[in-house]
């Protein structure tokens, strides 16, 4: 491993999610199954992810007696996907945080370059009070999410959790030079990058996969 921030990266070390990365994988799985996997695998990702949300106790009155018991403290969190594939793992996380308002940041990677090019932004208010998880399934060269939390924090975001399905060392390591300070969750980590810039051995294109376009 050469992450200069390693105790800010997390790999998944769960069999399910080892398992359904692996469905994933195969050309042959097709769109629907496809589709329910990414949100699966955003459910067992955000649930590994979200472990250190912080707690405060409240006054419940139970059927017995009167107690102090912990819920989640705070404003409500952010889920902001990169748009389109980072959609896909969306229900995922509202499937355990149903109160987490949803944002939207619309990216799409020059064929050629490579480069993030922007194209939609729509975030919930006081982003800055949040905690905020970005989800994209593909963390590839790393310009896409790079750019994305650039546009987060230039809103005023500052608790940032990234969670991908798969990501390439390259681009891990580009994402935590530039945003040393997020919380980065993956849900396996491969080989490396072809020269068409796609992880290596990958699933192919996540968004025409998720979606059934070519
Ligand atoms: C894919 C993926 C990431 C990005 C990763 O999106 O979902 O957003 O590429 O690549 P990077 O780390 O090299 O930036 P794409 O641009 O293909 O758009 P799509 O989700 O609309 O298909
Ligand atoms: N985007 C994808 O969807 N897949 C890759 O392998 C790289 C970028």
């Amino acid at each position: 491993m050469h992450y200069k921030n390693m105790e800010n990266v997390t790999v998944m070390e769960h069999p399910l999610i080892k398992h359904k990365i692996s469905r994933l994988r195969d050309k042959a799985t097709g769109t629907n199954e496809f589709r329910t996997l990414v949100e699966e695998i955003g459910m067992l990702i955000s649930y590994e992810a979200l472990a250190d949300l912080p707690v405060e106790d409240v006054e419940v009155e139970t059927p017995i007696e009167t107690c102090m018991t912990p819920m989640i403290a705070g404003k409500k969190m952010a889920v902001i996907p990169i748009l389109r594939a980072g959609l896909g793992m969306v229900e995922g996380v509202l499937d355990l945080v149903p109160t987490a308002k949803v944002g939207h940041i619309g990216l799409f990677r020059d064929p050629e370059t490579h480069e993030p090019h922007e194209y939609y932004c729509k975030l919930p208010d006081f982003i800055g009070e949040r905690q905020v998880v970005v989800t994209d399934p593909m963390l590839a060269t790393g310009g896409s999410a790079i750019a994305a939390i650039e546009m987060l924090k230039k809103h005023g975001a500052k608790k940032i959790k990234f969670m991908c399905i798969i990501a390439a060392p390259e681009g891990v390591d580009k994402l935590m030079e530039a945003h040393p300070d997020i919380q980065l969750y993956i849900g396996q980590l491969d080989r490396c990058l072809n020269e068409d810039a796609y992880i290596c051995p990958g699933l192919g294109d996540a968004g025409d996969r998720i979606f059934g376009t070519k």
